[in-house]
């Protein structure tokens, strides 16, 4: 902490020279001309770029055409109208014809250091190929969804590869959701296939997705809606098992040779399907389908302050040039790097940077089975000396984490190979960023830490690290095509220094098309607030240097670790405990996640608020939404501080929970004396 007290989180740190001299962009010079042409000649610019791939024909329109101003229309946003391509041809067939197939695609890092496994971009296509022959057999066609719940196993890229090869839209569904989640979310994009795994072992965890996804195809069929077959990939239970007849009543235990892997799955013979069985029988050729550039490529939920998840709808063709020319350009790719992200492909990260910005560019990857401190909390550098890891990527709640166990976990390796050090999904400490900088890149990387979200597809704010002097706690600049602005309230322009609402004024090749069946809630969550612009609901600060600096959610919104979490959501769930007549939850800070939600709750008549309500109310959010959500605070409110229209005053909630009876102005309040009550109400142990 001193050093930032010291005023270090101010000091610009510059790129090291080595980094430089090799980067696509050597300094701040080089990067404003390209930022400049990219914003002013978006078609030209883009258009240069898009020659590197591969489009099976023009585009008919016009290179761009959009309208971000709903007072003029419908929203709309088109990239290369008309061009027909596909992305899984750009990332996979594209580098075996340039004779790249002998080339790493991934290596797959399992849970267990002894469980390694690679693939090249030959053998990646030839699976890919066999997979998507698997889904035609399946039925599946173009436009149809396919919803995948699996771990972080090849097999998760393959799947998506394999779908968008013949069109399917994917919709994956982290495997930290619970089966109620997944089948929300099968349900609104009404997918009629399931891709999962057995098992996956998560540190000294043992996850049965496989029960997870029955659970999910049962609540679907209660709802009327048929998941006709699941696809379950054999990353767990052994093979020497034969399957036992029964319809769901059969359990299969395997004598394990390594019981370690033993898991226990039920097996429905009216929907599933084992993966490897139908791989054995597809062909491993397969034609591709040509798309539309504005074609959906696939759909991924997230968060909304509403509460209910929102489909965010990606397009092939922008998608594809964004994703890769972000990961080109901000992790200063080189043909001999090994890249590692470590996020789970189930999140938008891992889709865009573990899967496609990296493949599209040629790139090696690690997919990684497992967690930040198995078996120790030195894994990720363990890791980082066995691959030679040149650009790490992970999330500053992990690195905060790590710190606390020593340097001595991070200093044992050698990790002399890395370059480049990204962080992503909330804002990161200075302190964090200085002990990333400092004691992981041992003052000789540059780091990035990249603004973006599940809507805009990739890096929207980012340094560049040939390029940016840096600023621990800042995202810095705009990426190319980016044009960022800070609005007050009433929607006035901040244009020196000065905080407000972060939002963009012109598109970028990967942003968001729609909302999944829902184009009025894109239009109102995004555009309406401020007209012309796509509201990010961040806040940011410029400072006197123009780096901007963001600043979290403004709406209902709490990042856990780096998962956005909407408030509602979480009430939501609390209230259909039969104890619960009303709940409010807000942010609450956490020193590993960043953010932690703090729930207030409101008893029924004639219940007791004690520690086993409080137990079954922390699993009541586990259930409904998944682990991951578990609230860390849960306080009795016999009342809530409302307004005289009703409305949760959650500002003042928010000075509860962190115990600060500073709450300023409260005369708006119908019943003063609530807060007085939830200040001694408040645990002991916050
Ligand atoms: C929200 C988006 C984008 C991948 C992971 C999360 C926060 C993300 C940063 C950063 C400050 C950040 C924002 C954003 N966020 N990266 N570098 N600095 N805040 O995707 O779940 O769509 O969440 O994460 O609040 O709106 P997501």
């Amino acid at each position: 902490m001193a050093d930032v007290e010291n005023g270090e989180a101010d000091l610009l740190y510059f790129p090291p020279v080595e980094i430089q001299n090799e980067a696509h962009v050597q300094s701040m010079d080089q990067y404003r001309e390209m930022y400049k042409k990219s914003v002013e000649d978006p078609a030209g610019f883009w258009g240069e770029i898009a020659k590197q791939y591969h489009w099976e024909s023009p585009q008919t329109g016009q290179f761009l055409s959009y309208n971000f101003d709903y007072t003029k229309g419908p929203i709309s946003i088109k990239w290369l109208e008309g061009a027909k391509t596909n992305i899984c041809y750009n990332a996979v067939d594209r580098h075996v014809e340039n004779g790249q197939g002998d080339k790493i695609a991934f290596y797959w890092e399992g849970n267990d250091p002894d469980d390694h496994g690679k693939i090249t971009y030959r053998e990646l296509r030839a699976k890919v190929c066999k997979f998507a022959n698997v889904l035609r057999n399946l039925g599946v066609q173009k436009g149809d969804r396919v919803a995948i719940y699996m771990p972080m196993i090849l097999e998760i890229s393959v799947a998506m590869l394999a779908c968008a090869r013949i069109g399917a839209i994917h919709s994956i569904v982290f495997g930290g959701f619970s089966s109620e989640s997944l089948a929300d979310r099968i349900q609104d994009a009404k997918c009629r296939l399931l891709l999962t795994a057995d098992g996956v072992w998560r540190g000294s965890k043992l996850l049965n997705l496989k029960e997870i996804s029955d659970e999910a195809i049962a609540k679907c069929r209660q709802h009327g809606h048929e998941v006709e077959k699941c696809v379950v990939v054999r990353h767990l239970s052994p093979f020497e098992e034969q399957v036992v007849e029964g319809d769901g009543d059969s359990v299969e235990e395997p004598p394990a040779k390594r019981p370690a892997r033993q898991l226990r799955i039920r097996w429905h013979h009216d929907y599933d399907l084992w993966w490897h069985e139908l791989m054995e029988k597809a062909s491993d050729e397969c034609d591709i389908v040509w798309m539309d550039a504005e074609d959906p490529l696939f759909m991924l939920y997230t968060s909304g302050s509403t509460g209910k998840p929102k489909g965010v709808l990606h397009t092939v063709g922008g998608y594809m040039i964004y994703s890769s020319t972000t990961f080109k350009y901000v992790f200063d790719y080189h043909p001999d790097d090994i890249y590692w992200c470590t996020a789970d492909v189930g999140w938008i990260t891992g889709h865009t940077y573990v899967t496609y910005g990296p493949l599209i560019n040629g790139a090696t990857g690690i997919i990684f089975e497992g967690t930040p401190f198995y078996p120790d909390a030195g894994r990720f550098w363990a890791t980082v000396e066995k691959y030679k890891v040149t650009k790490f990527y992970t999330a500053p709640t992990a690195i905060r984490a790590i710190m606390r166990y020593g340097d001595e976990f991070v200093t044992k390796y050698d990790r002399s190979s890395l370059k480049v050090l990204g962080t992503v999904g909330e804002p990161i400490n200075p302190e964090a960023w200085l002990w990333y900088y400092n004691v992981v890149g041992n003052k000789q990387c540059a780091i990035v830490d990249t603004f973006w979200q599940t809507e805009t597809g990739g890096h929207v704010l980012t340094p560049l690290p040939g390029a940016t002097p840096t600023k621990p706690g800042s995202a810095t600049f705009p990426f190319f095509g980016i044009v960022p602005h800070i609005l007050s309230e009433d929607g006035k322009e901040i244009k020196d220094e000065g905080e407000g609402y972060l939002v963009f004024s012109q598109p970028w090749p990967g942003m968001m098309r729609t909302v999944y069946g829902n184009h009025e809630r894109f239009e109102t969550t995004y555009f309406k607030k401020f007209p012309g612009f796509y509201t990010t609901g961040d806040g940011a600060r410029r400072d006197k240097d123009g780096y901007i600096w963001v600043t979290g959610r403004i709406d209902d919104m709490v990042n856990v670790s780096g998962h956005l979490l909407s408030t509602a959501e979480i009430e939501s769930a609390l209230v259909e405990h039969k104890a619960v007549t009303e709940a409010a939850v807000v942010s609450h800070p956490h020193s590993i996640k960043g953010e932690c939600t703090y729930c207030f709750v409101t008893l029924r008549e004639g219940y007791e608020f004690t520690e086993d309500l409080e137990i079954e109310l922390k699993r009541m959010v586990r259930t409904k939404i998944g682990p991951f959500a578990e609230p860390d605070f849960i306080q009795n409110a016999p009342g809530l501080p409302k307004t005289r229209s009703g409305k949760i005053m959650r500002r003042i909630l928010r000075k509860v929970a962190v115990g600060n009876r500073d709450i300023g102005d409260a005369s708006t309040l119908a019943d003063e004396s609530v807060v007085d009550l939830l200040f001694d109400l408040r645990p002991d142990n916050v």
